[in-house]
């Protein structure tokens, strides 16, 4: 039985004042999240803030991205050993807003997925197709190639030690949640992929879904057979919400 875990991925989000008050309002109520496992991804320059104040909690914290270089003249990137010293346990790669927006491939996301891996970082690393390559009929190209790209650097074996987040584009902000039937439909191809080349990453891996997640519709998602968790925005936001998404995969 896979852990569920539910990561919250604030964005561009947040200030000194409404950090603090955030993570209080989760680590009052992270007892009632049962089994699920919680963690937290803040813009880089509060990870210091937020692994203080997370000292003594069972909630991990990650980032939102990371360098694929490990050090040098590579002005404004940051890197997995800096990530690790503050306590890093997660760093996610490959978010769709860092593929469209930032023009980051599918090489240069397996890049980032290596340099997490060998910096003691765990990766979320995202998958998901657009609204058009939905409609097209090519969702299972789409994160058969994005998947593909970081087994041809990494090896089947590393997808075992990571974790997977679905995400399809235009359900990402959009109130369009994936129906939990949808959902677990990609879930289930891309398991089916991992069992192709490797039955025991295939178990082991857990694939979270992200898009639109909340309170009201996390249990439903959650009891899909190969969803084993969710990447959670806007939602991670508030933490009565993001609580309530947590203790419904307790
Ligand atoms: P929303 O939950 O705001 O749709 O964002 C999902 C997401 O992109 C998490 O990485």
């Amino acid at each position: 039985m896979r852990q569920i875990l539910v990561a919250g991925n604030w964005k561009l989000n947040g200030s000194l004042d409404s950090i603090k008050t955030l993570v209080s309002g989760i680590t009052a109520g992270e007892g009632d999240a049962g089994n699920t496992r919680i963690a937290v991804c803040p813009p880089f320059v509060y990870i210091p803030l937020v692994a203080e104040l997370l000292a003594g909690s069972k909630v991990a914290w990650g980032s939102q991205d990371i360098s694929d270089q490990d050090t040098g003249a590579f002005t404004g990137e940051v890197a997995g050993a800096m990530l690790g010293e503050f306590g890093c346990t997660y760093a996610i790669v490959g978010h769709s807003e860092r593929r469209s927006l930032y023009a980051e491939d599918d090489d240069f996301t397996a890049r980032k997925f290596a340099a997490a891996r060998r910096t003691g970082l765990t990766p979320i690393l995202c998958v998901g197709e657009s609204l058009g390559e939905r409609e097209q009929g090519v969702t299972e190209q789409v994160v058969a190639r994005q998947l593909d790209a970081v087994i041809a650097l990494e090896g089947i074996g590393a997808i075992g030690e990571c974790v997977l987040a679905y995400e399809p584009v235009w359900a990402i902000g959009t109130g369009k949640t994936a129906s939990p039937q949808q959902a677990q439909d990609v879930h289930a191809f891309i398991r089916g992929k991992l069992a192709g080349l490797d039955q025991a990453v295939a178990d082991k891996v857990q694939i979270l879904y992200g898009g639109s997640v909340k309170g009201a519709n996390a249990a439903e998602l959650f009891a899909m057979p190969d969803i084993d968790g969710g990447l959670i925005g806007g939602a991670s936001l508030d933490a009565g919400e993001f609580l309530a998404i947590c203790k419904a995969g307790g």
